[in-house]
């Protein structure tokens, strides 16, 4: 295994509670199924590279796709084979067990920001992927809507930018799909999604860590770079007050010249 990746076998448990769910799989997988329906086969070989516990490839499997996932967990593994059987396996997504062309589509969903060497990761899917075939990113790249009064946006903004959420940032997955040689189909936004919480709320989901942006922060980088934004979310007016907030994320499709 690359070192550098970070698994989620510590999270396995809570995964599903913390991000969403199968709700926040369907909503995601709705995004981008039309980008994979021009495939030409009667049922499209789809890879998930970091398929977790299975959260988007059961509704991607639900939606006539062939779906087989790989991830570095064996806990997120293992309900993922409760959702789509046997076609998961353990393995590190910058070496897949798969031959040169043989997928139709991969597909990434909050993934290369975690991963060891994102540029190595995309030009290993470039390699798996066909001809004509292709690869949707779901960055982890949060965007949040600031216009509709959220106070807490540029809080949360700064926060993510300090703890190193930017790390698939759309420019940077262009760039690596530039050296992969994938073409760039469309790029977008997700429709947000939209909740309400107060900066109690959003300080208490931080202070829980289970986001994996904070496991491996010392003490010392919490000090420095968590908690002059948590000082800032409880400074705000009313911080028990919930506020209806706005989050998306990125999306590219990429594909594989013929
Ligand atoms: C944020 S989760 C996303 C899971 C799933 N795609 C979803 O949206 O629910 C990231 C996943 O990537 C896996 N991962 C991290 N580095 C990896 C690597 N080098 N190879 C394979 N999987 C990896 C983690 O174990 C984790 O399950």
């Amino acid at each position: 295994v690359t070192a550098g990746s970070v698994s989620f076998e510590r999270i396995a448990d809570q995964y599903d509670a913390t991000r969403g769910g199968l709700a926040r799989g369907e909503r995601c997988v709705a995004e981008f199924v039309t980008y994979l329906s021009p495939l030409a086969a009667p049922q499209p070989v789809v890879l998930e590279v970091g398929v977790g516990t299975g959260a988007i490839a059961l509704p991607l499997h639900n939606a006539g796709f062939d779906v087989v996932g790989i991830d570095l967990s064996p806990a997120m593994l293992l309900r993922a084979q409760e959702r789509i059987g046997s076609r998961v396996a353990a393995a590190d997504a910058h070496v897949l067990p798969f031959p040169d062309g043989s997928v139709d589509a991969v597909v990434t969903v909050w993934v290369l920001h975690v991963v060891a060497d994102p540029a190595r990761v995309v030009a290993e899917i470039a390699r798996v992927v066909r001809p004509g075939g292709r690869f949707v990113v779901l960055c982890a790249d949060a965007v949040y809507n600031e216009d509709a009064g959220d106070d807490l946006a540029p809080i949360a903004h700064d926060l993510d930018v300090a703890v190193g959420r930017f790390k698939d940032a759309p420019t940077l997955v262009r760039r690596w799909a530039d050296a992969a040689r994938l073409r760039v189909v469309s790029e977008t936004v997700t429709e947000a999604v939209v909740f309400a919480q107060s900066p109690n709320d959003v300080v208490a989901v931080i202070e829980s860590r289970t986001g994996s942006a904070y496991w491996d922060l010392t003490d010392t980088q919490w000090q420095e770079l968590v908690q002059p934004c948590i000082d800032r979310f409880r400074a705000l007016p009313e911080p028990a007050r919930r506020r209806d907030r706005a989050f998306a994320n990125p999306m590219l499709v990429l594909e594989r010249p013929l």
